[in-house]
């Protein structure tokens, strides 16, 4: 039952001390965030994986790409462990590194002989959303990770240094954050990885200032103008914030967007008696909405929307992986290989070197 699961979670807890530590991400289920010694967005989690050098154990409670993070931040002798190796990310799994590399191939043909003295002709951005592998590509070729607190200081950092940024995964974070720069929509064409030259003639490509890959999130691609217009019919004076992990015409139409750590500021800071419409997971909102009683908080999408794949760290499997450590057992440990992890923490440590 899940009074059994949270008793078993809580005592293997306690049995391991400071020899763990649990990090849990905005969108987990209450079940498993009650639990967690640190809640945060993707880069605090980053952060936090770094600050705990003693413990044996991190027991990552989000998605496999963050876990991956966390490994290459921690100690190399501290593990970490992913309750349900089937928490992926439906994006990160949209730029697969055999892919890249072929872009990558066909845009150093395009671009051969057209570096300028301290510009690379194209730096590569990864979203955080994006496997180590990734990660490890654009360490090697000059380029960074972003997420989506820091996305327009790292662009910023990007076009210091290079003409053209390629970004990947999610094209909304990228379309997002260069269009709030004054970066035209006619110079950031789109890279369809089935299509020559991205589906691009090479002109398009030479007046690209941001070229997106074709990602996106499956949750926040669900929110709607429409969904906007409503709320702010029904309760004149909302206020609409979104994640800019959603489409940009949702962006342009909401009144703020941010990181989910962004999201939650916002509404702690806000006056009592605030109504705010949310475009983001529905975990996230709802607890948003329980911990905020003075205030109207709901969901754009009257339709629930959870990540799924969040969804999949049940309790269950937390209390078998601390159950495990209690037993000198490491399950699901998420390690990267050494040739990889080198280079992606190099684009990593960019990423922590940039101040937002
Ligand atoms: P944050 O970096 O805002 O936590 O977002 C991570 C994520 O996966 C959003 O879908
Ligand atoms: Fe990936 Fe979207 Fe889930 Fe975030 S909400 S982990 S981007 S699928």
């Amino acid at each position: 039952s899940d009074e059994e699961l949270e008793a078993r979670i809580s005592a293997a807890k306690s049995g391991l001390g400071d020899r763990v530590v649990i990090l849990g991400h905005f969108y987990q289920r209450d079940e498993v965030v009650r639990h967690a010694d640190f809640v945060g967005d993707s880069f605090q989690l980053a952060q936090a994986a770094a600050s705990r050098p003693e413990a044996e154990a991190i027991v990552f409670c989000g998605v496999h790409f963050m876990a991956e993070t966390a490994d290459l931040l921690s100690g190399p002798e501290q593990a970490v462990l992913l309750p349900n190796l089937a928490a992926g990310c439906s994006m990160a799994d949209m730029a697969d590194i055999d892919s890249v590399e072929e872009c990558w191939e066909q845009l150093e043909a395009v671009f051969r002989g057209r570096e300028t003295a301290g510009a690379a002709p194209v730096i590569p951005v990864t979203y955080m959303n994006s496997s180590a592998a990734l990660k490890a590509f654009c360490g090697r070729h000059g380029g960074i990770v972003c997420t989506s607190s820091n996305a327009a200081a790292v662009l910023a950092w990007a076009f210091e240094r290079g003409q053209r940024v390629l970004f990947f995964p999610d094209q909304h974070l990228g379309r997002n954050t260069a269009k709030a720069m004054g970066i035209p929509l006619e110079a950031m064409p789109m890279w369809n990885p089935r299509l020559p030259l991205g589906g691009n003639t090479e002109e398009q490509l030479r007046h690209s200032r941001v070229l997106l890959w074709n990602g996106f999130c499956s949750v926040h691609k669900r929110f709607t103008t429409d969904q906007i217009t409503a709320a702010r019919q029904q309760f004149p004076g909302v206020r609409v914030i979104v994640h800019p992990e959603c489409p940009m015409p949702v962006v342009d139409a909401a009144d703020e967007s941010g990181s989910t750590d962004y999201i939650r500021k916002a509404i702690e800071a806000a006056e009592p008696g605030s109504t705010f419409a949310v475009g983001t997971e529905i975990n996230m909102v709802r607890r948003l909405a329980a911990a905020h009683p003075e205030h109207t908080i709901f969901c754009l999408d009257p339709v629930i929307c959870p990540c799924s794949t969040m969804y999949r760290i049940h309790p269950g499997y937390l209390a078998w992986v601390l159950e495990g450590l209690v037993r000198g057992e490491q399950h699901n440990r998420i390690t990267v290989p050494d040739d990889v992890a080198a280079p992606a923490r190099t684009a990593l440590e960019r990423m922590l070197a940039v101040r937002p």
